[in-house]
């Protein structure tokens, strides 16, 4: 399975600052086995596209979508808009939203089978707050998250990817032990045998994120059954992340 590196800008570079990424990106030497996205806000993908042209590396992705195609829900952005910019990816029920927006299971679940809908391949992020490791409760928080999400697709066979971001690492500088990302990997592709069967179980990608940078990379995507990266911090200066892509896959 290819290895699929997201970086996610969070609420960094408007649009006057997010073409110079992509094309400051664009001149780093690049693997070509590798998948590579940018998660950027909203209102910067009209930029980034522009930036783009036709180049389909870094694919565009999104960091929210609403559930909806269109309707009075203010605010919000539909998954077809989406579509209007070319994205191929969209992360929905990062921790950063379900803790300081009050996004349940339910609402995610909901945005990810839009985005399938759509064609977009929805990017599920889950994981485990601080208090839930204290409290031993990592695999049950995990698999009801999971399995929430789940629930809601359409069939195993349009793409999802599920993101394994342990709250306590993101942003900490506290990246989750590999051993641990990889059992925690481990039950999230066991909630999807059980959803579907062994061989979408199998295919699915799930990727780890929290405290991903250039020095620790490797040991991710040699860990099994971690397919990947959700790169906030380390992803802002393009330099930074052309190289934790080139250490992610040397050859
Ligand atoms: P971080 O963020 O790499 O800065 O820890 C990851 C994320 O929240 O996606």
């Amino acid at each position: 399975m290819r290895t699929l590196l997201i970086a996610n800008w969070k609420m960094h570079y408007g649009p006057m600052k997010a073409g110079g990424w992509v094309r400051a990106f664009r001149r780093e030497r690049l693997p070509k086995d590798l998948d590579i996205a940018v998660a950027v806000p909203h209102v910067s993908l009209a930029a980034a596209r522009a930036s783009l042209g036709r180049a389909s590396i870094p694919a565009l992705a999104a960091q929210d979508a609403f559930w909806s195609s269109e309707g009075a829900f203010t605010g919000e952005i539909s998954p077809s808009m989406l579509l209007e910019f070319g994205v191929q990816y969209c992360l929905v029920g990062h921790s950063e939203r379900r803790l300081l927006l009050g996004e349940t299971d339910e609402m995610v679940a909901r945005k990810a089978a839009a985005l399938q809908v759509a064609g977009i391949i929805p990017v599920i992020c889950v994981g485990e707050t601080e208090a839930n490791v204290k409290k031993g409760e990592v695999a049950k928080v995990l698999r009801a998250q999971v399995s929430a999400a789940l629930a809601s697709l359409k069939d195993g066979k349009t793409p999802f990817v599920f993101a394994y971001e342990p709250v306590w690492s993101i942003g900490s500088g506290k990246p989750c032990p590999p051993q641990k990302a990889k059992e925690a990997h481990e039950i999230i592709r066991t909630a999807i045998q059980k959803k579907f069967n062994s061989g979408v179980a199998e295919n699915a990608r799930i990727i780890y994120g929290g405290s991903v940078d250039a020095n620790n990379i490797a040991e991710y995507v040699s860990t099994t059954g971690v397919n990947g990266a959700l790169v906030g911090g380390a992803s802002l200066d393009p330099r930074v992340f052309g190289l934790l892509c080139r250490t992610a896959n040397p050859a």
